[in-house]
């Protein structure tokens, strides 16, 4: 089946007065399959919010290609868009009207009937707050709001860039859950983050980005994967003497709490196990230093990311 997004080789330069041109997209891929919910995760200025906007045909590309439902955008967009739904940045919303005015006035352009802005003032969670002013709202309300505008057309394929910035904890958790079950009823849910928490949470795959290109795609099993752990938590009583025992056996080892590090893959355990008893240290752990989304990221771009919640 075709990819519902498709990014090759995308570079975009900005002009900047302060540090002259800056390649903010350099090179960047990504192949998104139909249906489910994929992560474009990295850290801030990494190039997401570019990357999308190209897409969109909000900015054009220095070089490369990208592709929305097959057409190429910006030219082919058009046929597509009606299709695609989208979050980007703050939404430009009019302060003086309601959120239900917002949507229907939308709705009424569209074709759309009044029953549809009910259910997307539902969806988000903004019914009961759906006659008071936009600008009244809290920011996350207006970012779900903005999910609502979104969401009228019924799209099949919704890109969303950093949905939960600006909301409080108990907001990130309901888009979330709209975000999962909107990418279980089958639709292709794009959504960028700087936050690991948010899309190891919901993501089926993600693409890890930093410095305007992809470090790695795929599940979220195959990312960690990527990042096998090589280290093994060992947990003896005289650490120091087994450290010595372990260093003599060539094994690298750092000490860490009431644990000993031994960096080596874990499929050595028995070669451990065997230097500790050989010195007379019997441990009573042996285990796989555990990866994370967050250690795969730091192991892959060297650099840390927030892993917010
Ligand atoms: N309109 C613009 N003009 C100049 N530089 C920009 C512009 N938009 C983004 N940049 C620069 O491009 C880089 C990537 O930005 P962006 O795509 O917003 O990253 P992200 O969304 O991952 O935080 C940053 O260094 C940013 O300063
Ligand atoms: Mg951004």
């Amino acid at each position: 089946m075709q990819p519902v997004i498709e990014v090759d080789g995308l570079c975009k330069d900005y002009r900047q007065r302060r540090r002259g041109r800056v390649r903010a997209v350099d090179g960047l891929e990504l192949s998104v399959p139909a249906g489910g919910v994929f992560g474009f995760l990295g850290p801030n200025g990494s190039g997401k919010t570019t990357t999308i906007r190209c897409l969109l045909g909000l900015s054009s590309p220095s070089a490369g290609h990208c592709r929305l439902l097959g057409a190429d955008a910006p030219s082919g967009l058009p046929g597509v868009i009606g299709r695609v739904g989208a979050l980007v940045e703050m939404p430009g919303l009019n302060p003086g009207v309601s959120g239900r005015q917002t949507l229907a006035i939308l709705a009424t352009t569209a074709g759309i009937g009044r029953s549809t802005v009910e259910a997307v003032l539902e969806r988000v969670g903004l019914a009961e707050r759906g006659d008071d002013l936009v600008k009244g709202y809290s920011l996350g309300m207006r970012q779900r709001l903005g999910l609502a505008v979104a969401l009228l057309k019924d799209p099949e394929v919704l890109i969303l860039d950093e949905p939960a910035n600006g909301l409080d904890p108990a907001g990130i958790r309901e888009i979330r859950e709209l975000i999962r079950r909107l990418g279980d009823e089958g639709r292709t849910v794009f959504l960028s983050s700087h936050l690991l928490g948010e899309v190891e949470l919901i993501c089926d795959r993600v693409a890890i980005v930093a410095r305007g290109r992809t470090v790695t795609t795929g599940t979220i099993a195959d990312v960690l994967a990527a990042a096998r752990p090589t280290a093994m938590w060992v947990k003896v009583t005289d650490l120091d003497g087994a450290a010595r025992a372990l260093g003599a056996a060539g094994f690298e080892v750092l000490a860490d709490g009431d644990h000993l590090q031994v960096v080596a893959d874990p499929d050595r355990g028995e070669h451990v196990t065997r230097a500790l008893v050989a010195a007379g240290h019997f441990p009573s752990e042996l285990r796989p230093v555990e990866s994370s989304l967050e250690d795969a990221f730091f192991a892959l771009t060297d650099e840390p990311v927030e892993v917010g919640q």
